[in-house]
């Protein structure tokens, strides 16, 4: 982890370089703290070389992808329009500024900022969301030019995506990175379900709905934390290093204009966003720790449910790479980061010896869950089959970065046969029905 913050770090300078002198500036905050909203450039993998290990061969591919960088949801752009102009006045209003932290650069884009996102674009992906699905299809392809052939056939590929416009552009784009766009165009969907059983099971989990997404019981911690000294501390010096006098800004305005820095951030690769320049790093540190307890109380370790109903997608997996028949070889599902999230969780990865909680704050600053890197727009996550002289094994990649799964911590790659006994009673036992069904109500809840 904390090699891959140092590369982030470099990343995210030089991404502002060509632009800014921020770079020398050790008051903004270069590091990646934005949650769920950080685009998929600050965790990806650059590389194209191939990913090749001796006496394997490469034989299948079933692949996880999250849409790319989108447009806010829809209280959220009514908020854009009517909260943060006000915001920005109160911000301008103060005649100390430029100061230390917001530069008369921010102050100039302040000035010219108003809100420009329309209601009926709520969600859909935006032109970085095309950008990162076509350059992911890119260097998946040079890394397994034997699995992702340029010539699209409807028997040699699988895509399938859920009903939304930002999985469903977030497809056209991943195709016409491998095709080009002209034979993009051609390409067969099965049609989207709205609670597809595979793609976003969740949707039929009666009883997840109601004992974690809907119950606010679930959501204790993050409740707690918000209210609690971490929070108003940042409140309060955000309030003071805007010299905010007789209208404080509060905690939901500071967690807009978070938002807004998240998504001016992703949406734009070469401006530096004027809502970010008001944070020092420990006060993102704190809104990301917010939303990460958000996740994981509701899409991760915080309830056993929520990662084991995730079996019928693993089930799914492992079907299609050790199935018989050659084709297809290469199966892609674009979905939503509720899937990514539990889908992670049930392979058992970043997780942390702890719960996190509103209490354990300083004690989680290095935690393995943190949204910032592992559910990033455009997040996915790759199993391939290589045969090795007749032995299965699998790859796992996240990110497009090799993870090494519990049953393998020694090697890259790990044996079909090992995973099936690890996660035997996934594979073996899933009773989806069962376990989400809703007459089971309220009995897991706060034990965990
Ligand atoms: C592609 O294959 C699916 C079955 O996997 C079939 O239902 C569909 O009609 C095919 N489409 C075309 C255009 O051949
Ligand atoms: C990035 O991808 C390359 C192959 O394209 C691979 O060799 C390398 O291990 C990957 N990096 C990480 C951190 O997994
Ligand atoms: C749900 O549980 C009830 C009570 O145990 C049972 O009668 C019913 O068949 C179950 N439904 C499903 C879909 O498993």
């Amino acid at each position: 982890m904390e090699v891959i913050s140092n590369s982030l770090f470099v990343l995210f300078v030089c991404s502002f370089l060509s632009l800014s002198q921020q770079c020398t500036n050790p008051g903004y905050p270069f590091e990646n703290h934005l949650s769920s909203k950080t685009p998929y450039r600050f965790v990806s993998n650059q590389s194209f070389d191939r990913i090749l290990y001796e006496g394997c061969i490469p034989q299948k591919i079933w692949m996880l992808v999250r849409h790319g960088t989108r447009y806010p949801e829809y209280g959220f752009i009514e908020k854009m329009t009517i909260r943060l102009p006000e915001i920005k006045d109160l911000i301008l209003q103060n005649k100390d500024l430029p100061n230390e932290y917001v530069k008369s650069r921010d102050v100039d884009v302040f000035q010219k900022w108003k809100p420009y996102v329309q209601l009926a674009d709520k969600k859909k992906l935006v032109h970085e969301g095309e950008e990162e699905m076509l350059l992911l299809a890119e260097r998946m392809q040079s890394r397994f030019p034997e699995l992702f052939d340029s010539v699209y056939s409807n028997t040699s590929y699988k895509f399938k995506y859920t009903y939304s416009q930002r999985t469903h552009k977030s497809a056209l784009y991943f195709t016409s990175g491998l095709f080009g766009r002209a034979a993009a165009k051609d390409i067969w969907f099965p049609e989207p379900s709205r609670k597809d059983p595979i793609l976003r099971f969740y949707k039929l989990c009666t009883r997840w709905e109601n004992d974690v997404k809907q119950n606010s019981a679930a959501q204790q911690e993050r409740i707690i934390f918000m209210n609690g000294a971490e929070m108003s501390k940042t409140v309060q010096e955000i309030n003071e290093r805007l010299k905010m006098k007789k209208t404080l800004l509060e905690t939901e305005d500071i967690i807009m204009m978070y938002d807004m820095c998240a998504y001016e951030t992703a949406w734009n690769k070469l401006a530096k966003s004027p809502w970010c320049s008001v944070f020092t790093v420990d006060n993102l540190k704190v809104l990301e720790y917010a939303a990460d307890l958000k996740h994981y109380w509701r899409d991760g370790y915080g309830f056993e449910l929520t990662y084991k109903q995730a079996c019928p997608a693993f089930g799914d997996m492992m079907n299609f790479l050790e199935s018989k028949s050659r084709f297809p070889r290469v199966n892609v599902y674009f979905t939503h980061s509720g899937t990514l999230l539990k889908m992670l969780a049930h392979l058992g990865l970043y997780e942390d010896d702890e719960h996190l909680t509103a209490k354990n704050f300083d004690h989680m600053l290095t935690r393995k869950w943190r949204t910032s890197l592992i559910d990033s727009f455009g997040t996915n996550l790759a199993f391939v089959l290589y045969s090795c002289d007749s032995v299965d094994k699998l790859l796992v990649l996240h990110q497009e970065k090799i993870v090494r799964l519990p049953p393998c911590p020694d090697s890259d790659l790990c044996e079909v046969d090992k995973i099936k006994e690890f996660y035997g009673e996934s594979l073996d036992s899933c009773d989806f029905q069962g376990m989400c069904n809703s007459t089971y109500t309220q009995r897991d809840v706060g034990e965990a």
